[in-house]
């Protein structure tokens, strides 16, 4: 029997790809991993496109109860695990991937977009961007995020922030969060930065300007994140100037 492990991309029921529907469609089971993103949508939506009954899957579940839930499953039946965007990008299943392959169980992997890839859309290079880090809600002494992006601007490079979310209390970190955490610990007001919300969805929201003028906007998608810019090439300043805040 196989875990199917699908990505479902990052707006909708219809982003699935063709071949992971296929594999949805012949699965017994269906998780929807629930903590680590959020659609636009909800759950009723996809199971009725997908024509399954989805079961939630916190990180207890998957992280913890695996073995007598997901991978029980697996080893009996066609089992699909669902991710928000792509499993392996951002958040990576891998644990469920090597533990699922430990057990014997035989895994196929269905790609799909990820916030890694969306954020494409402000026009920066996307070989261009430097090493990734996450802002958390508890984030009081954390000083992690800010060493990174004064890392990665040394190198010239670009910097995306990932903000916490915690879906299953509908609450997630806004853009205007994550710049007043960065100014707390150093970032100037006139950095520029960009915040994009929502990202693969038709009403996605892009907005530059430097932190004093960002933080008077408000952004309404969720999920969010923060990009700071390092060194532009020409392209990339005339793509920004199209969504910049004058
Ligand atoms: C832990 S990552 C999960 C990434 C997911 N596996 C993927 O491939 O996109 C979740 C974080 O990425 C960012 N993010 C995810 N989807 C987004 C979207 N559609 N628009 C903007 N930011 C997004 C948010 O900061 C969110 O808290």
């Amino acid at each position: 029997m196989t875990l199917y492990i699908i990505g479902i991309g990052l707006c909708d029921e219809k982003d699935i790809t063709i071949k992971g529907l296929e594999r949805v469609k012949k699965s017994s089971t269906v998780y929807l991993e629930t903590y680590t993103s959020k659609l636009q949508i909800g759950i009723e939506r996809l199971e009725k496109f997908y024509g399954k009954k989805i079961i939630p899957a916190d990180r207890e579940i998957v992280e913890k109860r695996a073995e007598e839930t997901i991978l029980k499953d697996a080893a009996t039946k066609e089992t699909a695990f669902l991710v928000i965007g792509d499993p392996f990008s951002a958040t990576t299943h891998i644990d469920i991937y090597t533990r699922a392959k430990d057990a014997g169980i035989k895994v196929e992997i269905i790609n799909n977009a990820s916030v890694l890839t969306a954020i494409g859309i402000t026009g920066l290079e996307l070989y261009k961007f430097g090493k990734v880090t996450s802002i958390p809600f508890e984030n009081k002494n954390v000083k992690t995020p800010y060493e990174v992006y004064q890392m990665n601007q040394k190198n010239g490079l670009h910097t995306l922030f990932l903000l916490d979310l915690r879906p299953e209390e509908d609450k997630f970190m806004t853009v205007n969060e994550a710049i007043d955490y960065l100014i707390s610990i150093g970032l100037t007001k006139e950095t520029l930065c960009i915040g994009c919300a929502g990202l693969g969805s038709k009403e996605y929201e892009l907005k530059a300007a430097n932190t004093s003028e960002l933080l008077k906007k408000r952004f309404t998608k969720f999920p969010q994140c923060l990009i700071i810019p390092g060194k532009l090439h020409f392209v990339e300043e005339e793509m920004i100037e199209r969504y910049k805040i004058s």
